[in-house]
Order: structure tokens, then C-alpha cells, then sequence
């Protein structure tokens, strides 16, 4: 049976290059980059190349790039990091838990923090960013893509409220990595969290740009290492596997491969939206502009389904995705970005959230695309509420 996954905002496997460029750094070149001998200058040079890919991945200096564990620790570094008590924090309903938690936790120190909610389309409107600074305001976060719906936020805009005001700016570039080009410069932000496993590199990985003189503090403490930015002996190997996925995300956004994704994409969703009692969450047109959106991901709600009972239907016949609910503690919760969007329960439970990776060919598509009508067709047969109710 063919095998189609289309669940790339959950994971993307390492690209056969980027395994080829850390194989030498696990066997032969292991040594630790603090080492003064051969092997630890070996491993040293490697961390320094990765370094000088992200700031032009990220268009800052090497100085400014600190590598890390991955998004969730970029997410809580700015978080706990530059938050102390009395401050006040603005953030969105549609982030990762990544932030909204650390953001929960900052509660019980004395940090109050101003969930804005999204419009309907998914996007956050600037004006609210706006409205909720106060004199106290440390910092405002806000993702680039929206890892659910793939809505871009304007960040620009966002970024210059920032300046304006004077208020410290996070941006959680995690989906946004590698479908959109970065510029922190052009942006403004003061940090900006990516993790490797999302952009085909290996996972518990990440780096951060963190503008110099921002004063945040590191999460963990020990050696020197990242100057001082963040202790532990550095992960060479992926961090050498980070680089070269930058490297090759860079060509991606210049030799048109993103934009056939987009065009992938957007045929998976003209089609699938075809099928009756389905809709599309976040993008669409608003004021007569196309919402945008990361090249790879849509998110489509089937009326009358369990978007989790489609996940498995589509899943035995060879497609992987992922649906709009969330498993905490063996309940099924309805996602808190379709959720906090006004989409209603039954609709967020009936949602799933296709999103392609940047080698999906038109095969695999043609491939989803024969596999969901007849899934659907039989899932709703055997639902007693959608007898006779789709047109
Ligand atoms: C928007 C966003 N932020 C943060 C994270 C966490 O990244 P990591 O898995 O590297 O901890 C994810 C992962 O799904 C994400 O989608």
C-alpha cells in the first residue's frame, strides 16, 4: 500500500543530505567543542560553520545566534526568561503550549498576561496587540505561522507596536521556518525561536536569534557554554544536522520549491473542499485580500464526522494526519486555536489539519485525494446523525 504523509507541522523526517553531513560528527569528529585538542576544535569549527548559516538564515550576527534544545525551550527561555514580577505580557490564544503555559506559570509569579484572541480567518489583528499595552507591558509574543491553520501573522506590523512603545518582542518562527523567508532585521523582534525537526533536521534541536544587549536570562546554568547564553555541552551533531537543513530550506524559498508546495496545497484543498459539508478554518479572503498562510498547510472541517475516526480511516488506508483535537490525560479535547477562531466544538472535533512536506509529489496528492471521498462517504454512512442531512 502507498504510504502519504501529510502531518509535516507534527515532524518532517531528516533529508538524505543532512544525515550525511552529521555521520561524521557522531563517529570520527565527537569531540566536545570546549576541547582545546584537535577533536574538541574539530567539533568547535562545525558549531561555528551551523552558526554562520543561522544569521543568515535568520539575518543577524553569528553572536546572536544561541542554539538550543528545540522550539519549546525557545518558547520558555523568552518567557521565563525576561519576565520578572509586576510585568505584564501580552501573547495570543493561538500560540503553541509552549507559551501559553510558560505564560500560566508566570501567574504564580506575579506576571499577568493578555490572551489576544484571533479574527474569525485566524489572524491576529495588530490594533488588539495595541490596546492591551500597558505602562508595565515587558513583552509581546506572537507567532510567525500558526502551526494548526498555518495563518502568517503580521509580525511587521506587530514588531513595530513593539518599537514604538518600547516592549520586548518574541516571535515562536517555529512553522514558520523554512516557508517563509525570515528577516529579524526587517521584523525588528528582539527573539525568535526555530526548532531543526520541523525543517527535515533532527529533533531536540533548535536555535534562537536573540538580539544583542537583550537582557535574557538562560534557563539553565553550568558552563559557559553559547556565551553563557545557554550551559550544556553543545549537541554537535545536530546542530551540524540544523545547519545544513537551514542551509537547504534557504535554497527551498529560492528555487520555486515552495511555491509548487503552495500550489500542492491549494489543489488538495479546492478538491477536498468539493466534498459537501466541509469547510476550510483560518485563510479564506478578508477585505477582499487572501488571508496568508505557511505553502503547506490547510485545515479542513468535515461536518457530521469524528475528525479523529477520519484520522484512523485515512490512516489504515495509507495517509497520515493529523485531526483538530488534542489528547490530554485520555479525554479528547477540541483545539484551542479553532476554538479561540469561534469555530464551534462539533466542527473544531470534526477538523483535520493536512499539511504536506516540501518532497510531496502530485502522485501523493492524487493519492489523498481518491482515498478521502470514499472514507468520508463511509464514515458518514455509518453516522446516524448525517442520514440524509448533506446535500
Ligand atoms: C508553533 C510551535 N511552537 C513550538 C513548538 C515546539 O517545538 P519543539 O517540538 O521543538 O519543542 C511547536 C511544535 O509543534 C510548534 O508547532
Amino acid at each position: 500500500m502507498r504510504r502519504v504523509y501529510m502531518d509535516a507541522n507534527a515532524t518532517t523526517p531528516l533529508l538524505p543530505e543532512v544525515v550525511e553531513a552529521m555521520r561524521p560528527y557522531w563517529l570520527e569528529h565527537f569531540g566536545n567543542a570546549s576541547s582545546i585538542h584537535l577533536h574538541g576544535q574539530q567539533a568547535h569549527k562545525a558549531v561555528d560553520y551551523a552558526r554562520e548559516t543561522m544569521a543568515e538564515f535568520f539575518n543577524c550576527h553569528a553572536a546572536e545566534v544561541v542554539f538550543n534544545s528545540g522550539g519549546t525551550e525557545g518558547d520558555n527561555t523568552a518567557v521565563f526568561g525576561l519576565l520578572h514580577p509586576g510585568d505584564h505580557f501580552i501573547t495570543t490564544s493561538i500560540e503553541h503550549s509552549a507559551v501559553i503555559q510558560a505564560a500560566n506559570r508566570m501567574a504564580q509569579y506575579g506576571v499577568e498576561t493578555t490572551f489576544v484572541a484571533p479574527q474569525p480567518s485566524g489572524l491576529i489583528d495588530p490594533n488588539d496587540i495595541l490596546r492591551a499595552v500597558r505602562p508595565e507591558t515587558r513583552l509581546i509574543s506572537v507567532m510567525l505561522a500558526n502551526n494548526e491553520t498555518g495563518v502568517r501573522q503580521p509580525v511587521e506590523e506587530i514588531g513595530k507596536i513593539a518599537a514604538d512603545t518600547g516592549i520586548f518582542f518574541h516571535i515562536d518562527a517555529v512553522q514558520g521556518a523554512g516557508k517563509v523567508k525570515i528577516d529579524v532585521r526587517s521584523i525588528g523582534c528582539h527573539l525568535l525561536s526555530i526548532s531543526a525537526h520541523k525543517v527535515h533536521g533532527p529533533k531536540g534541536v533548535g536555535a534562537m536569534f536573540v538580539r544583542r544587549g537583550t537582557p535574557v536570562e538562560s534557563l539553565l546554568v553550568g558552563g559557559s557554554h553559547e556565551r553563557r547564553q545557554r550551559a550544556g555541552t553543545e549537541n554537535v551533531p545536530g546542530i551540524v544536522g540544523l545547519g545544513k537543513a537551514a542551509e537547504l530550506a534557504m535554497h527551498s524559498l529560492e528555487d520555486g520549491t515552495i511555491s509548487k508546495l503552495a500550489g500542492l496545497r491549494d489543489r488538495l484543498e479546492t478538491e477536498i473542499l468539493k466534498i459537501p459539508g466541509t469547510g476550510l478554518n483560518g485563510g479564506g479572503v478578508v477585505d477582499g485580500k487572501p488571508v496568508p498562510r505557511a505553502a503547506n498547510t490547510t485545515n479542513i472541517y468535515f461536518d457530521q464526522l469524528e475528525g479523529e475516526a477520519l484520522v484512523i480511516a485515512l490512516d489504515l488506508k495509507g495517509v497520515s494526519v493529523s485531526g483538530g483535537s488534542a489528547c490530554h490525560s485520555g479525554a479528547t479535547e477540541p483545539s484551542h486555536v479553532l476554538m479561540a477562531m469561534g469555530v464551534n466544538k462539533a466542527r473544531a472535533r470534526a477538523s483535520l489539519r493536512f499539511s504536506l512536506l516540501k518532497t510531496v509529489t502530485e502522485a501523493d496528492v492524487d493519492y489523498v485525494l481518491q482515498v478521502i471521498p470514499e472514507a468520508v462517504e463511509h464514515l458518514r454512512a455509518l453516522s446516524p446523525v448525517a442520514a440524509g442531512t448533506l446535500g
